[in-house]
Parts: C-alpha cells; sequence; structure tokens
C-alpha cells in the first residue's frame, strides 16, 4: 500500500526488482539498456573508480577530486558527487538522467564510478588503457554498510531482516551481485590491467599513504601541504558535514537519511555491533570456503 502511495505521488514506482544479467542481479532498468551501457567507449584520458557497493566510493572520488585540484576544496564544491563522477551503469525511469546522459554532456577527462564487476565492464576501458581505481571493504563492514543503505535507499530491494539480508548477500543476492566474487575477480586481474587496489581499511588506518598512492598512480604530484590538506578534507566527519558529497543532494523521496544517514559510521569493525557471535561464526566458515582460492589481505579491524 505505502509503496503504491509513493507510485502514485511521484509517477515513479520505487524499489526497483533485480533481474540478472549474466548471472549477476541488477536493476531492471540498467538490464533495460544494457546494450547501451556496455557498449560505451571511454576515452584513454577517462580514469574508472570501481567497488563493490558500499565499499568507499565516494571517499576515494572525493581524494581523487581534489588531488586533480591541487586540493582546491571551492573547486570540489562546484557539484555534487553524483554531478561530477557519471554513474556509468545508473538508469532511472525518465526523466532522471542516466550515468550516459550525464557522460554524453560532460567532455574527457572524467572520473567514471562503476560498480560493475570486472567481467561487466565495457571492454573499451580496457582496450583504451584507462586508469581504473578499485575499492575494496572486508566483507562484515560492506555488508552491514549496503543492509542500512538498502533501507534508507528507496531505489533498492528492500533488504529485509537481518538475519535474511545476511543470507542473501552471501548468496550473490543483492544488487551488483557477490561480493566475493567482485572482489576476487578484480584482485586476480590488478596486475595484468594496472589496477590500483584499495582497502578501506587502509585508507582508515594510514590515509595519507593512501592519498600519495593514488596521486602516483594518477601521475600527479602535489606538496606536502597539499596532501596534507586533502586528508583533512576527507575525514569522515569533514565528508559528513559536506553538502555536495554526504548525498543530501539526492531527495528523500529517494535518499532518506532519516532512516539511515548515507555517511553513516564510516568505521572499521562496526560489524561487531551487528553480527551475533553465533552469525560472525556461521559468515567465517562460509567465508572460507568462498575465499578459499585467494588470499586477499582483508582485515576486519584496525
Ligand atoms: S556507494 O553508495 O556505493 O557509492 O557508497 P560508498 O561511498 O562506496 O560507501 C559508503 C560508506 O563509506 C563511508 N564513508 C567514509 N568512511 C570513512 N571516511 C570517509 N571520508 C567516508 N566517506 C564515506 C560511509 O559512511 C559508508 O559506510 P558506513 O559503514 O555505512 O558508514
Amino acid at each position: 500500500m505505502n509503496s503504491l502511495v509513493k507510485q502514485r505521488s511521484t509517477g515513479i514506482a520505487w524499489r526497483f526488482p533485480l533481474i540478472e544479467m549474466q548471472g549477476v542481479p541488477l536493476r531492471n532498468y540498467i538490464v533495460q539498456k544494457w546494450s547501451n551501457i556496455s557498449a560505451f567507449c571511454p576515452d584513454p584520458s577517462d580514469m574508472l573508480i570501481a567497488t563493490y557497493p558500499k565499499a568507499g566510493t565516494t571517499w576515494t572520488q572525493e581524494i581523487v577530486d581534489l588531488l586533480l585540484h591541487n586540493g582546491d576544496e571551492e573547486a570540489c564544491k562546484r557539484a555534487s558527487t553524483s554531478d561530477r563522477f557519471p554513474f556509468l551503469e545508473i538508469q532511472y525511469p525518465p526523466p532522471i538522467p542516466s550515468g550516459l546522459d550525464l557522460l554524453k554532456n560532460m567532455k574527457p577527462p572524467r572520473v567514471i564510478k562503476t560498480h560493475l564487476p570486472i567481467q561487466l565492464v565495457p571492454k573499451g576501458f580496457w582496450e583504451n588503457k584507462c586508469k581504473v581505481i578499485y575499492v575494496a571493504r572486508n566483507a562484515k563492514d560492506n555488508l552491514v554498510s549496503y543492509y542500512h543503505f538498502d533501507r534508507m535507499n528507496q531505489a533498492q530491494p528492500q533488504p529485509g531482516p537481518w538475519e535474511e539480508y545476511i543470507q542473501k548477500f552471501m548468496r550473490g543476492k543483492v544488487a551488483w551481485g557477490s561480493w566475493y566474487d567482485h572482489v576476487k575477480d578484480y584482485w586476480k586481474e590488478r596486475e595484468k590491467r594496472n589496477i590500483l587496489y584499495l582497502f578501506f581499511e587502509d585508507l582508515k588506518k594510514d590515509p595519507r599513504r593512501e592519498v600519495e598512492r593514488i596521486m602516483r598512480y594518477m601521475d600527479l604530484s602535489v606538496t606536502d601541504d597539499v596532501i596534507d590538506k586533502i586528508v583533512q578534507l576527507t575525514s569522515f566527519k569533514n565528508m559528513r558535514d559536506n553538502p555536495m558529497a554526504n548525498y543530501t543532494f539526492i531527495p528523500k523521496i529517494m535518499f532518506d537519511h532519516s532512516i539511515s544517514p548515507f555517511m553513516r559510521r564510516g568505521e572499521v569493525g562496526d560489524w561487531t555491533n551487528h553480527f551475533t557471535p553465533a552469525q560472525s561464526q556461521m559468515f567465517d566458515e562460509d567465508y572460507a570456503r568462498q575465499m578459499a582460492d585467494v588470499d586477499i589481505p582483508f582485515c576486519t579491524s584496525i
């Protein structure tokens, strides 16, 4: 009933259903436009920030933008995160512009966001040797963040009860699919495809070192003072209070921050406030099975 009322008042039916695209559950609007998305051809100067949802995308985007603007805070407030970094595959019902619409109106070099697993990234990114930054976050914190996001984001499927959500996440039955496959497939390709593979936990533990790594990867050079400034401007508190980065620019009908703010906790280890010991053990056992073929140095506490 509630969703019907919403649908009538906005003309849009929210909580878009997922449809499998080559085995990966994606929002129906993305699947409908798939041929246009996969045909997108970037310029070699374009850069891609790829993540599983809720792994530290917005944080990395802000660091990248500040590096490109030599730490100029005002320049990076020229527009919202969504308008500065086109979200490659995002599609909404008209009249909301898609990621491809934004890309059409923006000249290269662009910094593009995607949550697509590596096998679905348009091949032009690899053919044109675009720079690609991948950010990964430990599974338990990633899951917790995604659960709260699915509660507040009316474009995502209903998360359902916490206990069931853990199961859906473990089986990859959430939007953009399996966390396990996502982090593993980029990891396996990182050297061959020159992907800078970062961890949320490293950004938290030693942001200065990680900002420098990103700078070097982008072939940029900024002074130590600028690095310090970027670290400060991209602290959780500063980004939470930055209206161009904290997603309060999205209408409440879609992002309801009163349910859970986009900038929620920004911590490593918040999972301990959500998982019971039994859930944690069950998750860890399944994790060991799903991650047996790789050794990715994730940490769940710092
Ligand atoms: S999205 O929707 O996929 O683009 O979300 P994403 O930006 O990848 O992830 C959102 C989570 O990142 C946290 N965040 C930060 N943590 C620490 N420092 C900074 N600067 C920062 N910016 C964003 C944000 O709070 C979400 O995590 P949780 O755990 O839910 O707080």
